[in-house]
C-alpha cells in the first residue's frame, strides 16, 4: 500500500515558512506586491485567482487584482503589463492562462519583465532553468520537486518517466528531474508502448490531461506516482489522470487529487514572490 503524499500539509508548511520570511523582510523594509491579471471570467480561472490572492494574504504580501473584460484588446493588456513592469512596488506579475483566443499568449508572457516573471514562463526564465542559472522556476514542477524532497524520496539515479510535454509542466519537469540527477524519459501522445515505458519508471509523473487514464498496467511495484491532472468525473467529483484506487496498492507513494500537486503550485508561486521581494528591483 502506497504512502499518500499530503500536498496540502506540505504546502502549508512552505507557506508558514514563507510567512515568517515575509515578516523578517518587512522588518528590513523590504516589501512588494503580486499583480494578478485575469482576462474574462472563466470559472476555473476565477477559483485559481482567488486562491492565489488568499495565499498572498496568508503569507502577508499585497496582491493587486486586475479583472479585465473578455473583450480586452491585446494592446491594452500589453500596456498594463508595461505599467506594472515599471512599478517598483510590484515584485511579481501573473497573467492567468488561458487567455481569450484573440490575445497571443506568447506575446503576453514575453512582455513580462523576467525579474517579475513569478510564473517562470518567460523564455529567459526557461532558458536560465535549462542551463541551471538563477531565475524563476515554473511553479508546478518546482512544487513536485519539493513534494519528493520533503517526503524523503530520493531522486538521483532513479528512472523518472514524465507523461506530457507542455511548456508549463512536462518540459520543465523533465529538466528539473535531470537537474536532480534522475535518468529522465519524456513521453507524449505519440509515444508508442506507453504502458511498457511507464512500467520502467521508479518515479512516474503524469501530466497528460486525460481523466483517470493511468491504471495498474502502467505502474511498477514500488514506484512513486505523481498525478498532475485535475478534472471532474461524471459525478462532478475531482479526479486526476491516475486511477487512484487501482494504483494505490502497487505504488510505494502517490499523490491524491485533490490535495496533492495542486496546493504546491500556489505555495511555489508564493515562494517565487518572496524570492522576488528579497532580490529587489531587476
Ligand atoms: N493556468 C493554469 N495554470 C496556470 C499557472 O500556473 N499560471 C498561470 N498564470 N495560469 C495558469
Amino acid at each position: 500500500m502506497a504512502v499518500i503524499i499530503d500536498g496540502k500539509k506540505i504546502s502549508q508548511q512552505i507557506k508558514d515558512e514563507l510567512k515568517e520570511k515575509v515578516a523578517a523582510l518587512k522588518a528590513e523594509g523590504k516589501t512588494g506586491a503580486l499583480a494578478v491579471i485575469q482576462v474574462g471570467a472563466d470559472p476555473a480561472s476565477s477559483v485559481y485567482v482567488r486562491n492565489k490572492k488568499n495565499a498572498c494574504a496568508y503569507i502577508g504580501i499585497d496582491s493587486l487584482a486586475y479583472e479585465l473584460p473578455e473583450e480586452t484588446k491585446e494592446e491594452e493588456l500589453l500596456q498594463l503589463i508595461q505599467e506594472l513592469n515599471e512599478k517598483e512596488e510590484v515584485r511579481g506579475i501573473l497573467v492567468q492562462l488561458p487567455l481569450p483566443g484573440h490575445i497571443n499568449e506568447d506575446k503576453v508572457i514575453q512582455a513580462i519583465s523576467p525579474g517579475k516573471d513569478v510564473d517562470g514562463f518567460h523564455p529567459q526564465s526557461v532558458g536560465a532553468m535549462t542551463i541551471g542559472e538563477a531565475g524563476f522556476v515554473s511553479c508546478t514542477p518546482a512544487g513536485i520537486i519539493q513534494l519528493l524532497k520533503r517526503s524523503d524520496i530520493e531522486i538521483a539515479g532513479k528512472h523518472c518517466v514524465v507523461i506530457g510535454r507542455s511548456n508549463i509542466v512536462g518540459k520543465p519537469m523533465a529538466l528539473l528531474m535531470l537537474r536532480e540527477n534522475a535518468t529522465v524519459t519524456i513521453t507524449h501522445s505519440k509515444t508508442r508502448n506507453l504502458p511498457e515505458i511507464c512500467h520502467q519508471a521508479d518515479i512516474l509523473i503524469v501530466a497528460m490531461g486525460k481523466p483517470q487514464f493511468i491504471g495498474a498496467e502502467y505502474v511498477k511495484e514500488g514506484a512513486v506516482v505523481i498525478d498532475v491532472g485535475i478534472h471532474r468525473d461524471e459525478n462532478n467529483k475531482l479526479c486526476g489522470d491516475v486511477r487512484f484506487d487501482e494504483v494505490m496498492p502497487i505504488a510505494s507513494a502517490i499523490t491524491p487529487v485533490p490535495g496533492g500537486v495542486g496546493p504546491m503550485t500556489i505555495a511555489m508561486l508564493m515562494n517565487n514572490c518572496v524570492q522576488s521581494i528579497e532580490e529587489g528591483q531587476k
